[in-house]
C-alpha cells in the first residue's frame, strides 16, 4: 500500500529560480535561504520518495482570471512549463503519475470536491522552484509528481478549514491507494508578503512563527483564520499559506517537525522551510 512519508513546505519566490540558475546559492544574501535545503536533501536522500503531491497557487500560466478553478487536479504523464517572463530558464517536463491521479480525483469527487481534472497542466514557478530546491542538479528526475492548484489568486478563494478538508482527503486517498508508494507532500508559497498596494513589503514575524508552530500539531487552530484574517496578517499573498494547509492536512498520523527555516527577506517575502515527518498512529503508539 502507498503511504505519506511526510510534508515539506517551501516558498517558492520566482527570484529564486534565478539565483539557480547564476549558482549564486553560497552568495552571502542568499547563503542562509539555501542553507534550509541542506537538511531537506538530506531527509529525501533517506526518504526516497517516488511520488510527490504538491499543493500551490497558479501565477497566470495555466490558468488565468477569466476560468480560475478553485481547486485543480493534474492527471497527466509529465507536466511541462513555459517562460513566465521572470527570466529563468525553462525547468525541463516533470515527470507525473496518472494513475494516482485518478485514484485521487475519485476519492475527492467521492469526498465531494468538485475539483477540476486537468489532463494537461503547464506548472508555473510554484512548483518547479521548489522541485529544484528539494532535488538540486539533475535529482529532479528521481521524482514523479501529482500537482493539486488551489486558487489563492482570486477572491473569494477557499477557506484554511476548506483546505486542510482537501489534504486530508488526498491523504485518506493515498492511503487507500495499493500500489507500493512512498509519497511525500509538498506544500508551496508564503509565508507572509504583500507584493503592491500600500502594505507592499509586509511582512509579519510573529504570524509567520506562529503558523510554522501550530500547523505541526494545531493546524486546526489556524483553521479558524478567516481568508480576511490571513490578509491582514500575513498580506496578500500571505494567503499562499492555504496551501501549507492542504499539505498539513494530506499528514493522517503522527506528525513531528523535523527541520524548520526562515529567513527575511528573499526579495520582499518571508521565506521559511518545514519538514514534517508522519509516522503511521499504530508505528508511534508501539515506538
Ligand atoms: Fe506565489
Amino acid at each position: 500500500m502507498a503511504r505519506i512519508i511526510g510534508g515539506v513546505a517551501s516558498t517558492h519566490v520566482p527570484a529564486i529560480g534565478k539565483a539557480i540558475a547564476d549558482n549564486k546559492q553560497n552568495d552571502p544574501y542568499w547563503r542562509p535561504f539555501f542553507q534550509g535545503f541542506d537538511y531537506v536533501h538530506k531527509w529525501l536522500a533517506r526518504e526516497k520518495p517516488d511520488v510527490a503531491i504538491v499543493f500551490y497557487n497558479d501565477h497566470g500560466l495555466n490558468f488565468f482570471l477569466d476560468k480560475l478553478p478553485t481547486f485543480a487536479v493534474g492527471a497527466a504523464d509529465e507536466y511541462r512549463s513555459e517562460d513566465e517572463g521572470w527570466g529563468i530558464p525553462v525547468a525541463r517536463a516533470i515527470k507525473g503519475d496518472a494513475d494516482l491521479s485518478w485514484h485521487l480525483i475519485n476519492a475527492l469527487v467521492a469526498d465531494e470536491f468538485d475539483i477540476t481534472i486537468c489532463q494537461e497542466m503547464l506548472v508555473d514557478h510554484a512548483v518547479t522552484i521548489p522541485i529544484a530546491l528539494m532535488f538540486p542538479g539533475e535529482r529532479w528526475q528521481t521524482i514523479r509528481i501529482v500537482p493539486v492548484s488551489i486558487n489563492t489568486v482570486q477572491h473569494p478563494l477557499p477557506s484554511l478549514k476548506r483546505c486542510l478538508k482537501l489534504g486530508r482527503s488526498v491523504g485518506r486517498a493515498v492511503e487507500s491507494y495499493k500500489p507500493d508508494l512512498r509519497v511525500m507532500v509538498v506544500g508551496t508559497g508564503g509565508l507572509s508578503h504583500q507584493l503592491d498596494g500600500k502594505r507592499a513589503g509586509f511582512i509579519n514575524k510573529e504570524f509567520d512563527r506562529l503558523c510554522m508552530d501550530k500547523i505541526v500539531d494545531e493546524p486546526e487552530a489556524l483553521a479558524r483564520y478567516s481568508i480576511h484574517d490571513v490578509v491582514e496578517e500575513a498580506g496578500a499573498q500571505g494567503v499562499e499559506f492555504l496551501n501549507w494547509m492542504a499539505m498539513r492536512g494530506a499528514l493522517t498520523g503522527y506528525v513531528k517537525e523535523v527541520h524548520r527555516n526562515y529567513h527575511i527577506p528573499i526579495s520582499n517575502t518571508a521565506a521559511a522551510t518545514v519538514v514534517l515527518e508522519n509516522a503511521p498512529i499504530a508505528q508511534h503508539q508501539a515506538a
